[in-house]
This record gives structure tokens, C-alpha cells and sequence, in this order.
């Protein structure tokens, strides 16, 4: 749908998560309402937002799974800000078969025009999880880390893509690649954003790339968002603002009738 986007790689630890939260925080900087999806079955999107996993309002397994199509009684309020709305992760979520890969895009449906942007952080694996992801989206956004390990694996990525393209969801785009742990001065990940362009064009590489910074680790511990540490977070705020403008030109391009 035309306001999601799926965060996606194959590879843990590449910044799936942080590049969702670091949107989410620029979003509600911009005083723009989104949603953050946790499809992780891990939560640390749902953990870091203040919301923990709970049966009895139900998670993204409850929609996933058919027992559940409306979401007003799963989606939750953030504990960052009012504008920041979670539907929660739960444990078991791997060894759902999600019968149907829709479902997801069926439920974001009804809520998707309450929100500037819904993103979703997706698992590190291209499973029935990052399908659903990918027929709910829009745009797939691939967070890759510049090297040359960080680079396999893409292929995967951009097959899963075309897959979910051609059998469930013509909409969907890949829409950017954004770089993360970008070390000041690198002659090897130069190297591998030229790789990288060949594989894809180079507008779809987004600008500016996330440097190396503690920060984004004390953020998570915190479970704060980048933007409350002003001073002692300056570049990540200007990164993340400006790519939540790309977030906001891609949907806006998406938008308009061809
Ligand atoms: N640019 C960065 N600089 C420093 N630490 C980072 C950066 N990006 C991610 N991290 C840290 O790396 C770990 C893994 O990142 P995460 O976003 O959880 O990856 P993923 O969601 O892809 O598994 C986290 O502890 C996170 O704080
Ligand atoms: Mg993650």
C-alpha cells in the first residue's frame, strides 16, 4: 500500500531496527504520525518503543495467523510519543505458517491512511514474515552495511522482491538502499557502494549514509529516541531527518497517478 515501506536484509545486525526507530523519531520530529510494524520475532523494535508483548491485546501473530483482522485493539500507543504507534511483535512469531501472505496487507489497509508512513521492521530472514512484509509495502527499503560480507547476499534480497513482485504485490518497489555503519574515511566501502551500484542504479542508493556512532547503541539501551539527545547526537538527527525526507519523497512519487 501506497504509505508502507518494508525494511528489509537477511543479515541480522545490519540496522534494520535502528533505521526504523531512527525514521520513527524523525517522523515524530517533523510532527508526523507513523506506524512501526514489528515483525521481528525478537520485538527489540516493540522493547525500545516501551511495548511489551501482551496476549491479551493481541500482537501481529493474532493478524498474521487469522485470529484477528482489526488492529484497533492491537495497535498501541508508543511509550516515545503520542505520534508513534506500535503493532507489537510476539516471541512465537517464526514458527507461524502465515497461511496467507495478504493478511497483513488486508489489516494495514484499514488504518494505513491514519499515518504519514507505516514502516515495517522486518526479521533477518527472507521467510513467510518478510513475504507478508513485502505484499503489505509499497516501497522495500534494504539496509546494507558497505563490505564486502555486508554485499552478500543482496542477490537474495532483490529475488525475494521480484518474487513477491510477480506473484502477489505490481506495486512494490525497491525503492532505496540505505548505507549504515559507514566508517569517515574508507577506501574499501567505496569500493562496495561502486559494487553495490552496479547491482542497483545509483539513485537508488540513498544519501546521506548512517555513520558508526555509540549513540545509536546507548539509544537502544535507553530505549530513547535519537532525537531526545540533541547535542551528543547532531549527526544522526541531520541523517535520519534527511532521509525521513527520501521516506517522504518516495511515498509522495508513489502517490501521484502516472
Ligand atoms: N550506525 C550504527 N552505529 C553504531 N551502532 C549501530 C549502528 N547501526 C546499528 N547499530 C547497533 O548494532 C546493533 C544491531 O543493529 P539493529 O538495528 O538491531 O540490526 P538488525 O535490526 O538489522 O538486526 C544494535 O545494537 C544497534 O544499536
Ligand atoms: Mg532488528
Amino acid at each position: 500500500m501506497l504509505r508502507t515501506l518494508a525494511i528489509l536484509n537477511q543479515k541480522g545486525g545490519v540496522g534494520k531496527t535502528t533505521v526504523t526507530l531512527g525514521l520513527a523519531s524523525a517522523a515524530a520530529a517533523a510532527g508526523r504520525r507513523v506506524l512501526v510494524v514489528d515483525l521481528d520475532p525478537q520485538a527489540s523494535a516493540s522493547w525500545v518503543l516501551g511495548v511489551e508483548s501482551d496476549a491479551t491485546t493481541g500482537t501481529v501473530a493474532d493478524v498474521l495467523g487469522g485470529t484477528s483482522r482489526r488492529l484497533d485493539g492491537i495497535i498501541r500507543a508508543s511509550a516515545w510519543t503520542d505520534s508513534i504507534d506500535v503493532l507489537p511483535s510476539a516471541p512465537g512469531l517464526q514458527q507461524l505458517d502465515s497461511g496467507s501472505s495478504k493478511r497483513l496487507r488486508k489489516a494495514l489497509a484499514t488504518v494505513e491512511k491514519r499515518y504519514e508512513a507505516v514502516l515495517i521492521d522486518c526479521p533477518p530472514s527472507l521467510g513467510s514474515l518478510a513475504r507478508s512484509a513485502l505484499t503489505a509495502a509499497r516501497h522495500a527499503l534494504v539496509v546494507v552495511e558497505p563490505s564486502a560480507l555486508g554485499l552478500r547476499g543482496i542477490g537474495g534480497v532483490a529475488d525475494l522482491i521480484d518474487d513477491v513482485w510477480d506473484s502477489a504485490n505490481p506495486d512494490l518497489e525497491l525503492s532505496g538502499i540505505v548505507l549504515n555503519r559507514v566508517p569517515a574515511v574508507s577506501r574499501e566501502a567505496e569500493r562496495r557502494i561502486d559494487e553495490l551500484a552496479r547491482i542497483v542504479s545509483r539513485q537508488a542508493i540513498w544519501r546521506p549514509e548512517i555513520p558508526q556512532r555509540v549513540i545509536f547503541n546507548e539509544a537502544v539501551g535507553d530505549r530513547r529516541p535519537i532525537h531526545s539527545y540533541g547535542s551528543r547526537a547532531t549527526e544522526p538527527i541531520i541523517v535520519f531527518d534527511a532521509l525521513w525526507r527520501r521516506v517522504r519523497g518516495v511515498i509522495r512519487a508513489g502517490q501521484r497517478p502516472d
